[in-house]
């Protein structure tokens, strides 16, 4: 098998010129960038004679040229499932920003496809290969903080239109906070928890129409989200997502709590540097007669300790859970931010949706195979 894959990148926007495109041309020896395209050529030209990347091709030639192994699709949500689609049937893996689809069907199709057609696919995001999480998992894997009972998952501020060239489509169907941040938060979840059984969830639209910079947008998607995630042995987590509020006292965006302590991570869309990992244990809840401490357990904050996290790791790595699909499909093993897992993680999110609508429990119908920790020299090595 070849040592390095060649890539077919379908999307040039702000995600694809800002992180994946330099993170793989700099970062990731396993591969390299073959082609661009995009339904703007222009765009497509000028990120690759920034990089020096030899080929702009139109879809019709990007799927059919056969030196390209894998198509990293990096366009909107609308338009994801019809490009993997057509990539597996022209016989590429595919690698796809989130969400795999937008419901389920559109997202056990593609991986059915994969199967059928013995090809791979990833999914975005691949936040939980890097440090922080992988240290999360480690904390829990070694039993720090005792067997886990429950976890809490949450994001709410107001809206991401200031940071966003072009942002109207986050407010149309395939984003909101729920397909557009809740990748990152639930795929951690349910990395540490394993796969969920029901979810309930209410929630709605806060403000109709829009105000987006210099004009208003109509809402087609639900901004504010209360959920609950229920797993098969009874254990539940919180979902608190919503672009309909100026901040909230979140605390750490992803929080499990164990018998002996809990564990808190600061950011779900950060792979190292700048990720910080905090536990709370019981032990430093006692006083000197090894009783627990009034005093302490009301300042339970200040006794919270950094955890170091397990390996180097820059802070936005996009691209990572590419690379690991490609060592995966060379080892003939499954990948980590697979197909299977994104397909659940597309169940949740829409799941949380559909409860919203009728106002009933949503019972899952997809669940994943538990997925391992990383090496810890992966990053170190790929370069
Ligand atoms: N921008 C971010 O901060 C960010 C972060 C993480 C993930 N993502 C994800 O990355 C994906 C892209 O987001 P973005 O912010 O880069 O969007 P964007 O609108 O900036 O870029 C998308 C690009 O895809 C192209 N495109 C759309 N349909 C196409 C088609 N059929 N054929 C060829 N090209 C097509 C568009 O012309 C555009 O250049 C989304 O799934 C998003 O959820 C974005």
């Amino acid at each position: 098998m070849k040592d390095v894959f060649k890539i077919g990148v379908i999307g040039c926007g702000d995600i694809s010129t800002r992180n994946y495109v330099p993170n793989i041309m700099d970062r990731f020896s396993n591969m390299e960038i073959y082609a661009l395209c995009d339904l703007n050529r222009e765009r497509a030209e000028s990120l690759a004679a920034a990089h020096g990347i030899a080929h702009v091709l139109s879809l019709d030639e990007i799927f059919e040229d056969p030196e390209i192994d894998v198509i990293l699709n990096l366009t909107n949500p609308q338009v994801h499932y019809e490009l993997n689609m057509r990539a597996l049937r022209s016989g590429k893996h595919v690698y796809s920003e989130k969400p795999l689809g937008l419901n389920l069907k559109e997202a056990s199709d593609t991986i059915a496809l994969a199967k059928e057609k013995n090809l791979y696919v990833g999914c975005a995001p691949d936040v939980f290969l890097g440090a922080g999480v992988q240290t999360c998992r480690k904390v829990i894997e070694d039993g720090l903080i005792g067997d886990i009972l429950s976890a809490k998952v949450a994001n709410m501020y107001h809206g991401p239109e200031n940071i966003h060239p072009a942002p109207d489509f986050f407010y149309k169907i395939g984003a909101g906070p729920m397909l557009d941040i809740g990748p990152y938060g639930i795929s951690e979840m349910l990395y540490f928890m394993g796969p969920a059984e029901e979810l309930c969830c209410y929630g709605g639209i806060g403000i109709n129409p829009r105000p987006i910079k210099d004009h208003y947008t109509d809402v087609e998607v639900n901004t504010h989200y209360n959920g609950i995630v229920k797993f098969a042995d009874g254990r539940c987590a919180s979902v608190n997502f919503s672009w309909d509020t100026w901040g909230a006292e979140n605390g750490p965006c992803v929080q499990v709590y164990g018998t002996k302590g809990s564990l808190f991570l600061s950011d779900p869309d950060n792979y190292g540097e700048g990720s910080r990992v905090h536990v709370l244990l019981e032990e430093d809840m006692r006083d000197d007669n090894g009783k627990i401490s009034r005093e302490k357990t009301s300042h339970s904050g200040e006794y919270k300790k950094d955890i170091p996290l397990v390996f180097d790791c820059p802070t936005e790595n996009r691209g990572l859970g590419l690379c690991e699909m490609i060592e995966a499909i060379k080892e003939g093993r499954p990948s980590r931010a697979n197909g299977e897992f994104a397909c659940h993680v597309t169940e949740v999110l829409d799941g949380f949706n559909i409860a919203i609508a009728t106002g009933k429990p949503y019972k899952m119908q997809t669940t994943f195979q538990q997925i391992s920790r990383m090496p810890e020299d992966f990053v170190s090595k790929m370069r």
